[in-house]
């Protein structure tokens, strides 16, 4: 006996008519026609059945803050920097953790169920750093919180962050982080990131760092992070967020960066929402884009997932949770209109994420958790293209969150009362 069965979903992959099985939080078959009895069955009626949405670079202890003490007025990336400085100060635990929970809260109900949340470790007291793994606990029965020790000041340029961040790490945080184009030269920049990479090294530790989050063409530390993923065999374990200098390098030297990133097998995370808003911040007309050369570093095969980076804090004043929101800014920033293009989109906010994550068991296919979300949508086009509904949303099998069906009524001059779907 099984415990669920979904009838007739469509698959991301293509499939349809799918009918996928569930016994103890797991899924067990994925098959047309499952003929087995079980405890409880859904008719998705052909809409998307997708693994759950997954962000792959937020900062959770910022979130839900927009306006404390004052809003961003330049908009730019270093007036941010400053006004989290003022904020910082006067942070509570109990504050950090109850807008962290009703953040965890906004993205259950979209089908996010899976964020890797930077945290910055730059005040001594580790307030963030305590507050959110608390959260982590709170939230592991529905959504899977994957902690980053973030100096955002600057790991040789604030000081004690070297010592932080170890005690960071300690506590139970997962990644190292690191911020090379914040210190103060080019130099130790580079030095940063090769202390960092040789910390994570020697204690098993994933790595993200942002990375040239700046329109400087001459920004190189995305070069120093895939050579010392390589030179210490950290090959699959190295995120480089942002790489917005990507965007604005020369031509011929991206073409030799690219070969050796792929070759250290380093991820990169494109935070579309934010990286339109923040880059290009010097320049008259025309103003540059800022996002990383995503296309191009698919082409290549290397691991490109898109994130949300922020809601409502210091950097950015909107913003939901939605990974569809996400995905759809990515898919226009970067040009990726073509049917291979716009689905490429869609994985860069569900499979290309996990995979960086190194989360087990995700995906939709037998062993597999029985985690996803069933969407208002017949694939994942029409998902980003209409942003669309999250009907039901589970975890391991349970049932976490349902929306009713978004639907219009119309009531139009000479024709009768009708309803749209929106799909066409
Ligand atoms: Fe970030």
């Amino acid at each position: 006996m099984l415990d669920l069965i979904i009838h007739n979903a469509t698959l991301p992959d293509g499939r349809q008519h799918m009918d996928v099985g569930v016994s103890a939080g797991k899924i067990t078959t994925i098959e047309a026609a499952l003929a087995a009895p079980a405890h409880a069955t859904v008719d998705a009626a052909g809409q998307l059945l997708s693994p759950p949405f997954v962000d792959p670079h937020f900062h959770m202890d910022s979130t839900l803050s927009y306006g404390l003490p004052r809003v961003n007025q330049s908009g730019t990336l270093l007036e941010g920097i400053a006004l989290w400085g003022e904020l910082k100060p006067q942070l509570t635990q109990d504050t950090i953790v109850q807008r962290a929970l009703a953040y965890c809260d906004w993205a259950v109900a979209k089908g996010l169920l899976a964020i890797r949340s930077h945290v910055d470790i730059c005040d001594p007291r580790l307030l963030a750093t305590e507050a959110l793994l608390h959260v982590k606990q709170l939230v592991r029965p529905y959504l899977d919180l994957q902690l980053v020790a973030f100096p955002q000041d600057g790991i040789l340029r604030s000081p004690g962050a070297v010592d932080n961040l170890k005690r960071a790490l300690a506590m139970g945080v997962d990644v190292v982080g690191g911020i090379p184009h914040f210190e103060r030269t080019m130099a130790d920049g580079a030095a940063s990131v090769k202390l960092l990479c040789e910390l994570a090294a020697v204690q098993g530790k994933l790595v993200d760092m942002h990375c040239d989050e700046s329109d400087d063409p001459h920004s190189r530390h995305i070069e120093t992070l895939a050579y010392e993923t390589q030179r210490l065999g950290l090959h699959g374990r190295v995120t480089g967020s942002h790489c917005t200098s990507m965007h604005s390098m020369d031509n011929y030297y991206v073409s030799k960066l690219l070969a050796l990133i792929k070759e250290a097998e380093v991820s990169i995370i494109a935070n579309p929402l934010i990286n339109i808003t923040l880059q290009g911040r010097h320049d008259s007309y025309p103003k540059r884009r800022g996002m990383t050369r995503v296309p191009e570093l698919m082409e290549k095969n290397i691991n490109v997932a898109f994130g949300h980076d922020c809601v409502m804090d210091p950097w950015y004043s909107l913003g939901s949770g939605d990974m569809l929101e996400v995905a759809h800014m990515g898919l226009h920033v970067a040009q990726m209109t073509s049917q291979a293009g716009m689905r490429q989109c869609f994985e860069a906010v569900t499979t290309n994420a996990a995979k960086l994550m190194h989360l087990p068991n995700y995906g939709l296919a037998p062993g597999c958790d029985a985690s996803f979300v069933l969407l208002q949508a017949r694939d994942p086009v029409e998902a980003i293209r209409l942003r669309a509904n999250r009907l039901m949303v589970w975890k391991n099998g349970r049932l976490l969150a349902q929306s009713p069906a978004a639907t219009a009524t119309l009531h139009l001059p000479g024709r009768p009362t009708s309803t749209s779907f929106m799909q066409g």
